[in-house]
């Protein structure tokens, strides 16, 4: 050591070495090198190994979603007049948008699978134990949080899809008992969904659990290098000592490797499967069949078996008591054994809880395709998505203001207005001759078809339309005029 007093000049500070360039100079005033050491000699028991990519996979990519997040956040307006146009946008005009927000979406799929992964192999390794459990207890939350993170990112594209997921999600959440009413309200903002239900899930999707994912995935880290790697579950202590090995160079290589795998994988989907958009958001669609997203879909269907007074049950005690065993895990589960194979209880639950939910969702897949009224409407709706993505980008209609005074300075035109909402029509071709899933849209169709030719189908609709559900509408001379002069009006 050079510093020792005896070596050191009296009335002077220690000596160092001199310090030379900007790495030296920068190691003085931050210690990035010991923070290095630290960071890359980490002792890993027994070695590494390829069974251990799983956290750092997760870590790269949170990295990817907070990049691509940022750059969808470029476009997005949280608005419900808004939010499905700037996706659009996005999707159809900007170059590789459709490619950025299908890295975004399947990057939480694959997010979902990375932790199922990785939390079953905590739990099958016994890695939970010894000293453990708080870095278990910050990987339960981070993964209530992911959840979180997919609800309230799901919505966002404010398509027929994930409004109607979402109003699914949020009812099922009105019954929690006393809470539950409340619950909703908050979370949408009001009764109904709109504006502020779209400007609240983007608050929670780009600030709040954001902000709290940071703060656990900090903690988690911290507490996993305070208590080390667990290293492999069963082994000689000593003899696994013998063989550690440092995080650098072969786990880090084996980490980036993983990191690589993924990066193939999510530009392969995204590439050639990309993300569609549906179309907007259509409330008064009374047709269309919500479903979540693949990984919610256990829940969803274990819900469907809870229905009535029972409901609690399912929707909260059950849950509830399987959620506080996970987190609590290892307070109870004190014997210091790691092996899965000698822990049967322990392995043979995890098992069947995980086998359950496995089930669950491919019940409710199959209870989809073999409902032949569920899958034609299922089927429709994939289809009006396919045809939505065809059409070239529209934007938001101008001057919308114009609209209702052009309306209301005819009558007749707002008599026909009238019909056409009292009739139904609203429920399949959308507001304003919109288009919905349901049916194509009636802007238009006044330069399209002559009026008595109009007349004509709408009272004898033909073969294309009565096989999508609408009916014949004997309507008598002055209304038919009227709501052709309406549906003139629509342009
Ligand atoms: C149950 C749903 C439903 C209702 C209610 C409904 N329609 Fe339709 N309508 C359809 C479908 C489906 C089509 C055919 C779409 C296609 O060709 O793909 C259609 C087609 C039409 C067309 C022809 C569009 C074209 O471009 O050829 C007109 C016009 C029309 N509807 C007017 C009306 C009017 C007016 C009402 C109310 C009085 C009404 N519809 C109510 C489902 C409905």
């Amino acid at each position: 050591m050079s510093d020792s007093p005896m070596a050191a000049p009296p009335n002077s500070s220690p000596p160092r070495p001199p310090a030379s360039g900007l790495g030296a100079w920068l190691d003085q005033r931050t210690g990035w090198k010991q923070l290095l050491h630290e960071f890359l000699d980490e002792r890993i028991p027994g070695g590494a190994r390829w069974s251990y990519v799983f956290g750092s996979g997760l870590l790269f990519i949170l990295l990817s979603q907070v990049v691509t997040g940022i750059f969808l956040a470029l476009y997005y307006v949280p608005s419900a007049d808004h939010a499905h146009t700037t996706v659009a946008y996005l999707v159809k005009v900007v170059t590789d948008g459709a490619f950025l927000r299908s890295l975004h979406a399947y990057g939480a799929s694959i997010m979902v699978i990375l932790l199922v992964i990785h939390m079953t192999q905590t739990f099958l390794f016994g890695s939970y134990k010894a000293g453990r459990e708080l870095l278990w207890v910050a990987g339960c939350v981070l993964f209530a949080l992911v959840l979180g993170m997919a609800f309230t990112g799901y919505l966002l594209p404010w398509d027929e899809r994930s409004y109607f997921a979402t109003a699914v999600g949020t009812n099922i959440l009105s019954e929690v008992p006393l809470v539950g009413q409340w619950l909703k309200l908050v979370l949408r903002g009001g009764p109904d969904m709109g504006t502020l239900t779209v400007s609240r899930f983007f608050v929670a999707h780009v600030f709040l659990i954001p902000a709290a994912l940071l703060l656990f995935v900090g903690l988690h880290l911290f507490l996993f290098r305070k208590a080390g790697p667990a290293g492999p579950p069963s082994g000689d202590a000593a003899e696994l000592r013998r063989r550690a090995q440092t995080f650098y160079p072969r786990q880090l290589l084996m980490d980036a490797v993983m990191a690589l795998l993924l990066i193939v994988i999510l530009a392969a989907l995204a590439h050639f499967r990309p993300v569609s958009l549906g179309p907007e958001a259509n409330p008064a669609d009374t047709q269309f069949i919500p479903r979540p997203d693949w990984y919610y879909r256990p829940v969803f269907q274990w819900l469907k078996y809870w229905e009535g007074p029972l409901s609690v049950v399912g929707i909260l005690v059950i849950p509830g008591v399987l959620g506080g065993l996970l987190v609590l895990l290892p307070f109870y589960d004190r014997r210091a054994e790691r092996r899965p194979g000698k822990r049967p209880v322990a392995t043979g639950l995890f098992s069947v809880v995980l086998a359950g939910l496995v089930a669950l969702g491919a019940i409710s897949y199959y209870a989809d395709y073999h409902d032949p009224a569920i899958a034609a409407q299922l089927r429709r709706q994939d289809e009006a998505e396919r045809r939505f993505m065809e059409q070239p980008f529209e934007p938001e209609a101008q001057a919308p203001a114009a609209a209702p005074a052009a309306e209301a300075a005819n009558p007749l035109v707002e008599q026909g207005r009238q019909i056409f909402t009292a009739q139904g029509c609203v429920a399949c071709h959308g507001e304003g001759g919109a288009g919905t899933a349901l049916a194509v849209k009636l802007t238009g169709i006044g330069q399209k078809l002559p009026p008595d030719e109009l007349a004509r189908l709408i009272r004898h609709p033909n073969a294309r339309m009565t096989a999508g559900g609408m009916p014949p509408f004997p309507l008598a001379d002055d209304q038919m005029k009227a709501l052709i002069a309406y549906l003139d009006s629509l342009h």
